[in-house]
């Protein structure tokens, strides 16, 4: 299947490593001209020549702390100047920091809220005027399982991812005319820094098992019985990012081997 990828420009958000640099491979692989930005130079520019490796794609690597307003500003005007145009939006950011209720300071909730949510709204406002010159465009936010159903131990990404959501599915409506698009990607246990870092692991590894017996504990109630891979995410966002997927909007698709079991 021709994805019709050819040429388009994909920004991809926390994209040096894990499940940002899986969407950012695959888009590459379909010919998508792609800009990825995350904020260690070093680790982003040597994801950069490993894709170049595999794809005849340009690909831009640019540093920036999605934290931060003026450095997503910045971040997308060097896009525009060098591409002249943003056809694809994939907003990925890294975790908020695990923590229950009582443990987690004021500080940790606007640094999450400030990453999680308002990196969303900022890169979006950023990239739309584009996006409607050019009567078209795919936004896609990788969010977590936690939406449909809240994690344990991870109540900063319980409370504000849904907010993401609810965001996509207000500027579905709001963008249709448009033909932009917006989706979000639910990823389950998938195998990452962040996971391998996570309370999942971390919490089994502290009880006495290795991290292979751990990550083995994590598949017992994965009806697929495995953990899932990078590219997993990669390949779904691939496709919602491409032509073939303009009557798909306002969508939330979970990406988790069947692990969450609610019909919605
Ligand atoms: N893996 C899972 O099982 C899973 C499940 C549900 C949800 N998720 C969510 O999916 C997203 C991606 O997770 P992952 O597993 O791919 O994590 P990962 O492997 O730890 O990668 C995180 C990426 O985010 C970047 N990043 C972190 N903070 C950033 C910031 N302030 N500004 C710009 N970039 C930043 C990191 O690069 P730098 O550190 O260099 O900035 C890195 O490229 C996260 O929001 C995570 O919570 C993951």
């Amino acid at each position: 299947m021709d994805l019709g990828l050819t040429g388009k420009v994909a920004l991809i958000t926390a994209a040096s490593k894990g499940i940002g640099k899986a969407c950012a491979t695959s888009l590459a692989a379909e010919g998508a001209h792609i800009v990825i930005a995350s904020r260690n130079p070093e680790v982003l520019e040597q994801t950069a020549q490993e894709i170049r490796h595999i794809s005849n794609s340009a690909v831009s690597a640019l540093p920036t702390d999605l934290r931060r307003p003026e450095e997503i500003a910045a971040l997308v005007t060097k896009v525009l100047d060098e591409f002249g145009g943003i056809d694809i939006l994939v907003n990925n950011a890294g975790g908020p920091p695990v923590g229950k209720f009582e443990a987690l300071s004021e500080k940790q909730w606007q640094d999450a809220f400030d990453l999680t949510l308002l990196s969303a709204v900022r890169l979006i406002r950023s990239v739309l005027p584009s996006m409607k010159l050019r009567q078209g465009g795919r936004i896609i936010h990788i969010v977590s399982s936690s939406v449909k159903q809240p994690i344990e131990g991870l109540l900063l990404s319980n409370a504000l991812r849904p907010g993401v959501v609810g965001l996509a599915k207000t500027l579905s409506l709001e963008l249709a005319p448009y033909q932009i698009t917006v989706n979000n990607v639910c990823p389950g246990r998938i195998l990452t820094d962040r996971l391998l870092q996570g309370p999942g692991v971390q919490g089994k590894i502290a009880q006495g098992l290795t991290e292979e017996e751990a990550l083995q504990e994590l598949t017992k109630d994965i009806p697929l019985k495995r953990i899932g891979r990078p590219e997993d995410l990669g390949n779904l966002v691939a496709f919602l990012a491409s032509q073939r997927a303009g009557y798909i909007t306002g969508t939330t698709i979970q990406v988790d081997g069947g692990l969450i079991q609610s019909i919605f």
